[in-house]
């Protein structure tokens, strides 16, 4: 199959004054650089994408560039000897969207190095409603039983549960036997999260503790979506060798901490960074999905499907919290 000439993309244009998005035509010579052309189908909304097709965060580090830092399609045309018109793949991350042209266009261009074979068990439409938001969950989840995290060990909570990374880190953890106990502040999210597998939901602001060095030890682990003060009372609860994965900023970036919860109660924090993580273990995360951690409830974590022209509206609704779960993008007949 020959790329055609022109096709659409969704483009951001960012300096420090302003942020403009939209729909324009390009060609294959205005995507960044490449050994592999990638015909693609479908992509996702992030957090991060909103953040940078709205400029509420400086996320673009060369501009412009085509939004989107997930895809999945077919290869078209390839210089590397890895890949072969006909693959199916899929790119997460690596830069897309940063410093690279990303996945919200009829075309992409991306180094071999970044694309990961689409597992044998899922679809591409699959993969995308997955995207960085459920390989993040799953990659959480992997260095939390890296570092010894058991179900045996208690209950593990998930904060910012009902997003795109809580709804799979709350699925993933159950189905692999885990304990969770959602946290959320979407009214009317308990059912969808005991669905998912979660065995009890609380109220976002039951998590937060006052200012003691040390709380009552509650969870055996956790994966939070939220950062600030929250992120601070979820260590500070956490049970003797537990595990804590802090992925999101979604309630604030910094947190203030003592060092107690660590040197007393030897509390691990994994800094988890979806973007840049190495791409032997990227690989390996993504098999995972498509095996052992292939989710079962996919369909009830899709919250709909948009095109392209969707976009500026669904970034909006995503960063005022009124999406449940996750946003897939079908970039072939946008
Ligand atoms: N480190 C990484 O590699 C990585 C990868 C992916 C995402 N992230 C980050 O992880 C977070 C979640 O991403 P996502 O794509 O899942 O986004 P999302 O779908 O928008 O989910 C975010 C969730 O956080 C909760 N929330 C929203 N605003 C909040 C606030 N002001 N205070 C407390 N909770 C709030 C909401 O859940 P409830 O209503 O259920 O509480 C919301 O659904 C984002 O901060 C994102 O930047 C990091």
């Amino acid at each position: 199959m020959t790329p055609m000439k022109r096709f659409p993309a969704f483009r951001i244009h960012a300096d420090e004054a302003d942020t403009r998005a939209g729909i324009e035509l390009v060609d294959l010579e205005q995507l960044s650089d490449g050994d592999v052309i990638i015909r693609v189908h479908y992509s996702s909304v992030n957090y991060k994408d909103a953040l940078a097709g709205t400029g509420k965060a400086r996320i673009l580090r060369r501009s412009p560039l085509v939004g989107g830092i997930d895809l999945a399609g077919e290869v078209v045309m390839s210089s590397s000897n890895r890949f072969a018109p006909g693959d199916t793949v899929l790119v997460n991350g690596s830069g897309l969207s940063e410093v690279h042209d990303g996945g919200y266009a009829g075309y992409a261009r991306v180094p071999a190095d970044w694309i990961v074979p689409l597992p044998a068990k899922l679809n591409l439409d699959e993969a995308m409603i997955i995207g960085t938001a459920g390989f993040t969950a799953a990659l959480c989840i992997h260095m939390m039983q890296q570092n010894h995290q058991l179900p045996e060990a208690g209950p593990v909570l998930v904060t910012g549960a009902s997003g795109g990374v809580g709804s799979f880190a709350v699925h993933l953890l159950a189905r692999l036997g885990y304990e969770v106990v959602a946290a959320t502040g979407t009214p009317g999210a308990d059912g969808y999260l005991r669905k998912l597998g979660a065995q009890e939901v609380i109220a976002r602001d039951e998590v937060e503790i006052g200012r003691d060095l040390l709380g009552k030890a509650r969870w055996a682990g956790a994966i939070d979506n939220v950062g600030g003060k929250t992120l601070s009372s979820v260590v500070r609860s956490t049970r003797p060798w537990g595990n804590v994965a802090s992925v999101g900023i979604a309630g604030g970036s910094s947190f203030q901490l003592s060092t107690m919860p660590f040197i007393i109660r030897g509390v691990n924090l994994l800094g988890v960074s979806s973007s840049n993580c190495p791409q032997s273990l990227r690989r390996h995360i993504w098999e995972r999905l498509g095996e052992d951690l292939r989710p079962g409830q996919i369909r009830s974590i899709h919250a709909q499907t948009v095109y392209l022209e969707d976009l500026p509206d669904v970034f909006t609704r995503l960063l005022n919290n009124e999406i449940r779960g996750r946003v897939l993008v079908k970039v072939l007949d946008s």
